[in-house]
């Protein structure tokens, strides 16, 4: 598509996540955002006000009815996104929707089917892509300067009850540590290996209150014999984020969103963490909007997710069958 006038924007959500969205679109040249759209008329107004942005509503219908609207930005609760991206691809918007895609596999190869069929954009923010860490360990990796990989070893620990991680803003809805979190570390490790992954097991834990997933622990394998595990809780009182890549000649250690060393040597410093993920959001967005604009292809696109999709599919049926087996019963639920 080539655009003669500036690309229309949709905000759905006034919350962290759109908050992001709008920081990182804002700086962009010809881009506007036409509307912000919320559960509540408030907050969607104060939201827009704020930022300029001359409608709010609280239904998402009325953004879809304005033909000058090319995209639609979901940053919603997870149940949301499927509902919301397929309103807007059938209103023959481009989509971008947050991680996770969808609350299952199967919806989001619909989204991927409707979007294909109507020759629209579907992006899926995996922000991680374009954390500095991220792709300087990807750098390193394929110019094999550790070697082939035996082991990959993920932990994301942290108390996470109804306040969100980033701004500590109270939400309307709860989280899940396996549909969202685990979808983050399942989509690095296929780009940084460059290798699909198989779940060969898992289990999850509940919060008896909400019946949300609040700990993981997931082992994957690639084809060549990397040996993947992951291990994630929302309920560790101190906050842990590191990965460990165990290469042939050397060890990679990704500590939180920012520092990288390699063989115990620094590659990359540490920095603030809302710096460098408004970083990384800002690079996403400017390779949506190029991508929008048909000057690159579309990043990350729904299609590609599909497969970390199936994976957490695979992740959530595996923990389900390991919870009906009798020895294990009263103890992982
Ligand atoms: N890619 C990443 O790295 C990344 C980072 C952060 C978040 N996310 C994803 O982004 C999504 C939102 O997370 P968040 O942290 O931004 O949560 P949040 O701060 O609670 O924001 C969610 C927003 O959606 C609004 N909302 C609820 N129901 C709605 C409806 N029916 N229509 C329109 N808006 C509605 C909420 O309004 P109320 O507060 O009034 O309910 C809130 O403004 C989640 O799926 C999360 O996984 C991804």
């Amino acid at each position: 598509m080539s655009r003669q006038r500036p690309l229309k924007l949709a905000l759905v959500g006034y919350g962290q996540a759109a908050t992001l969205f709008f920081d990182a679109f804002a700086p962009e040249p010809e881009v506007q955002f036409r509307w912000v759209v919320g559960r509540l008329q408030e907050p969607a107004d104060e939201f827009a006000r704020q930022r300029s942005i001359p409608r709010a509503t609280t239904h998402l219908a009325e953004a879809l009815d304005d033909a000058s609207v090319d995209a639609v930005i979901v940053a919603t609760p997870h149940a949301l996104h499927y509902p919301q991206a397929l309103a807007a691809l059938q209103a023959d918007k481009h989509v971008v929707v947050e991680v996770p895609m969808t609350m299952d596999a199967a919806q989001a190869r619909q989204l991927v089917q409707e979007a294909t069929a109507r020759r629209l954009a579907l992006s899926v923010p995996h922000i991680s892509r374009y954390l500095d860490v991220n792709l300087a360990a990807r750098r390193l990796i394929q110019a094999g300067a550790i070697g082939p990989v035996y082991q990959f070893v993920y932990r994301r620990l942290w108390l996470q009850r109804t306040v969100g991680h980033l701004f500590n803003r109270q939400r309307s809805w709860t989280d899940t540590v396996s549909w969202h979190h685990a979808a983050h570390p399942i989509d690095l490790v296929m780009w940084l290996l460059d290798e699909p992954i198989a779940c060969v097991g898992a289990a999850l834990r509940h919060d008896p209150q909400s019946g949300s997933e609040v700990d993981l622990s997931a082992n994957f394998v690639t084809p060549s014999g990397t040996l993947v595990t992951m291990a994630m809780s929302y309920n560790a009182h101190q906050d842990y984020l590191d990965t460990l890549i165990v290469g042939d000649r050397a060890v990679l250690e990704i500590t939180g969103f920012s520092q990288l060393k390699q063989a115990g040597v620094t590659v990359v410093a540490p920095e603030e963490a809302l710096q460098v993920q408004g970083r990384a959001y800002r690079r996403y967005a400017a390779a949506v909007a190029a991508g929008l604009r048909a000057e690159a292809p579309i990043p990350i696109s729904g299609a590609e997710i599909l497969p970390v999709m199936d994976q957490l599919q695979t992740l959530h049926d595996k923990a389900a069958r390991l919870a009906q087996t009798p020895p294990v019963q009263e103890s992982v639920r």
